[in-house]
C-alpha cells in the first residue's frame, strides 16, 4: 500500500484513495472568493495537527493575513508560527530569482533535516502572470515545483477567469498540465447547496470520483466536501436535458448575456442531481425577464 497524504479537507480523502501521493503537486483552481486559500490552510494545518511540519509560500496576501483570516475560520496559526509553520512572502518582482537562487537554496537546507512537510503556495498566479513567455512560465513553475516535491506534497492554488463555455480558463491550463492533480471550485450563484461545487480534474495514480460535489464553509471545521450525492441514471439525465433545452432557447430570445448562456451550457453537461434544474433554471434567468 502506498502511502497517502490526507488533505485535511472533509469529504476529499475518501474519492482519492485515502488522500494524496507523497511528494506530489495538486493545484486548486477556481475564481476569486471560491475557498483557495481555504484549502491551502486547511491542508497546511492538517500536516501540523499530524506533528508534521509546514511551509506556506504566499504570493498576494501577507503571512499576517494568512494567519488572521485562518483565525477567522477557527484555526490557530499563529501557535505555529516560526516552530513547525514558516512563510516565504515572495512579494515584488523578483520571482525568478527567488525561484532559481534562494528557494532551492532553503530546501536543500531544510531536506537535510528530513522532516515531514507539506508545502502550500497561494496564490501560483502572479508567478504565472510575471512573463507573457509560455516556455518562461513553464520553467518558473517546474522550477517552483520540482523542489518543493521533494521536500514534500504541494498544494498550489490558481486563480481562474474562463470564458464563455470554457470548462478551465487558459491561464490555468499550463499549471494543470504541470500538475499531478487538480481540484477545481466553482461558484454558480444558484442558491442552496449548488452555489459551490468540487470537482476532480485529474489525480495522477489515484482511482478518484467523478462527481461534481456540493461543498460548504463550516465555520471551525473549514470545507466540506459532500461527497456522497446519489448517483444520477443516464435516463435520468436525459429526462432533464428538455428542461436545459428549453431554458437555453428562452434565454436567447430573451437576449441573456453570453456569459450567462455559457455557465447555463456548462450546468447543462454537468448536471448529476436526481431532481429537475427547472426552479434553479428559473432563479438563473429572472434577473432577465421584463
Ligand atoms: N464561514 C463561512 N461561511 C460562508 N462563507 C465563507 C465562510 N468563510 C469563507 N467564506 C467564503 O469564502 C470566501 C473566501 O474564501 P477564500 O479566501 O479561501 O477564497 P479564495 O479563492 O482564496 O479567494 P481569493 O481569490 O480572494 O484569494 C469568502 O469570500 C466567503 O464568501
Ligand atoms: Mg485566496
Amino acid at each position: 500500500m502506498v502511502d497517502r497524504i490526507e488533505t485535511g479537507i472533509y469529504g476529499v480523502d475518501p474519492i482519492i484513495e485515502g488522500g494524496l501521493l507523497e511528494n506530489s503537486a495538486i493545484t486548486v483552481v477556481g475564481a476569486s472568493g471560491t475557498g483557495k486559500t481555504t484549502f491551502a490552510i486547511q491542508f497546511i494545518m492538517k500536516g501540523i495537527e499530524n506533528g508534521e511540519q509546514a511551509l506556506f509560500v504566499t504570493l498576494e496576501e501577507s503571512p499576517k493575513q494568512i494567519m488572521k483570516e485562518a483565525e477567522m475560520m477557527g484555526w490557530d496559526m499563529k501557535k505555529y508560527h516560526e516552530k513547525s509553520l514558516f512563510f516565504i512572502h515572495l512579494s515584488g518582482q523578483n520571482f525568478k530569482e527567488m525561484i532559481e537562487e534562494q528557494l532551492p537554496k532553503l530546501v536543500k537546507a531544510r531536506k537535510d533535516y528530513d522532516i515531514k512537510t507539506r508545502v502550500a503556495i497561494d496564490p501560483l498566479t502572479p508567478v504565472i502572470w510575471s512573463t507573457k513567455d509560455r516556455l518562461s512560465q513553464r520553467e518558473l513553475i517546474e522550477n517552483l515545483f520540482t523542489p518543493l516535491k521533494e521536500l514534500g506534497t504541494v498544494m498550489a492554488t490558481v486563480e481562474e477567469h474562463s470564458k464563455p463555455g470554457e470548462i478551465v480558463g487558459e491561464d490555468v491550463l499550463l499549471p494543470i498540465y504541470l500538475s499531478d492533480g487538480v481540484f477545481h471550485l466553482e461558484y454558480f450563484p444558484v442558491g442552496g447547496a449548488f452555489n459551490r461545487t468540487f470537482k476532480i480534474i485529474k489525480m495522477r495514480g489515484t482511482s478518484h470520483g467523478e462527481g461534481l460535489y456540493p461543498y460548504i464553509f463550516a465555520r471551525g471545521v473549514g470545507v466540506v466536501v459532500r461527497s456522497t450525492p446519489v448517483e444520477v441514471k443516464k435516463e435520468e439525465k436525459q429526462k432533464y436535458d428538455k428542461s436545459f433545452v428549453e431554458a437555453l432557447e428562452t434565454a436567447e430570445a430573451m437576449d441573456v448575456p453570453e456569459n450567462i448562456i455559457g455557465k447555463l451550457e456548462t450546468m447543462r453537461k454537468e448536471w448529476s442531481y436526481d431532481y429537475p434544474p427547472d426552479e434553479l433554471l428559473e432563479i438563473i434567468l429572472s434577473p432577465y425577464r421584463d
